[in-house]
């Protein structure tokens, strides 16, 4: 199945072309970074604007890319949510149109599930289920039981801040612009993770949650102290990614004791953090389990990830191309829709 790709749900302007959820023929992504960095954010109505002005031309960018066409292709997969709302409307209206004009197969896909099926690009491995997914972005932190491409149970949560938010937090606090993820992630490698024991979050009782707040705030009290205001900053960007990692790291641990797994997938932005890779690697290599981790252009937000999960997950999410709409707080949980 040869899908076209489309994902507008944040501040990525994404097209791809994949066959079978797995050879990726193109995969094209306008960032926006440098629109929204004078304002230390995403600025929702900038991110609208810049998927209007882009969108047609990265759809004619991937099928060319591709050597393909809108009637070779076989169905248009979108990201309907969740994300903002002015940004996932442009994604969804244009894959619509598309749909319609050329009656090709139209399926609305959730950006989470897209994640999470990202590690199965451009490698040989299919999915075997039931797989741990650790699912870490600017606006996720969770643990999913991946039971079927329809069945995925979220099984442990952040409390408050996801995983990227507080990188990004943590970054505006040493004067990094934004987003901040990629340049802790440079910092931390020139720096010593044991320098200073930011706080680990210890789940109540069993449970799998993971809370990152606590961490931020306690770097942001430390920068305040004298020893704060004479630490090198690499030292405290890798103490504190350091203790990100073993929360992170020790929530895995604790779902792969409750229940077997294939493996572990790790997905989402900051999937693409090095020293996050190579603590899942050292800790699945130790407890002989597979680890999944998807090249750093997949794990951020992509389009090649759409057309995958809607490979997966077929006839179960197509969609009417008359009524679709964005729905910027699509549940995760799976609820099919009939076409
Ligand atoms: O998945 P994503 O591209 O967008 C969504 O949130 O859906 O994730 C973006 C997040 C940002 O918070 C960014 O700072 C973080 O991922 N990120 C990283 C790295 N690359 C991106 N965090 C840590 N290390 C990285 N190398
Ligand atoms: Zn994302």
């Amino acid at each position: 199945m040869l899908l076209l790709g489309i994902e507008t749900s944040c501040d990525d302007t994404a097209t791809a072309v994949v066959r079978d959820g797995r050879d990726v023929l193109a995969s094209v992504s306008t960032n926006q970074d440098a629109f929204h960095a004078k304002y230390g954010g995403i600025v929702p109505e900038i991110a609208s604007r810049q998927h209007v002005a882009l969108l047609s031309a990265a759809v004619e960018d991937a099928l060319d890319r591709a050597g393909a066409s809108l009637d070779t292709i076989d169905g248009i997969a979108v990201t309907r949510g969740p994300g903002l709302i002015g940004s996932l409307v442009v994604g969804v209206a244009s894959a619509k149109a598309l749909a319609f004009a050329t009656g090709k197969p139209l399926y609305g896909v959730n950006h989470l599930h897209g994640h999470i099926f990202a590690a199965f690009l451009d490698r040989p491995e299919s999915p075997r289920y039931p797989f741990l997914t650790l699912l870490v972005s600017g606006g996720h932190s969770q643990l999913v039981a991946v039971e079927s491409p329809t069945q995925m149970r979220v099984i442990g949560r952040t409390r408050d801040d996801a995983a990227g938010e507080a990188y990004d937090k943590t970054a505006r606090l040493l004067g990094l612009g934004f987003p901040g993820g990629p340049q802790m992630d440079a910092l931390a490698r020139n720096g010593d993770p044991k320098a200073f024991a930011f706080p680990r979050h210890r789940p109540d009782g069993d449970a799998l949650d993971m809370s990152f707040s606590g961490l931020k705030t306690s770097v942001r009290y430390f920068l305040e102290s004298d020893a704060g205001r004479n630490a090198k900053h690499e030292d405290v960007a890798a103490s504190f990614q350091a203790a990100v990692i073993d929360v992170l790291i020790a929530r895995v641990d604790a779902a792969f004791a409750r229940a077997p797994y294939t493996g572990v997938v790790l997905s989402g932005g900051v999937a693409a953090n090095s020293g996050l890779q190579n603590a899942l690697r050292a800790w699945a290599q130790k407890r002989g389990v597979e680890a999944l981790i998807p090249p750093p252009k997949y794990c951020t937000d992509n389009a090649a990830m759409i057309a995958a999960a809607a490979n997966y997950q077929g006839e179960a999410i197509r969609v009417d191309p008359m009524t679709l709409s964005a729905d910027p707080n699509l549940p995760f949980s799976f609820e099919p829709e009939a076409a």
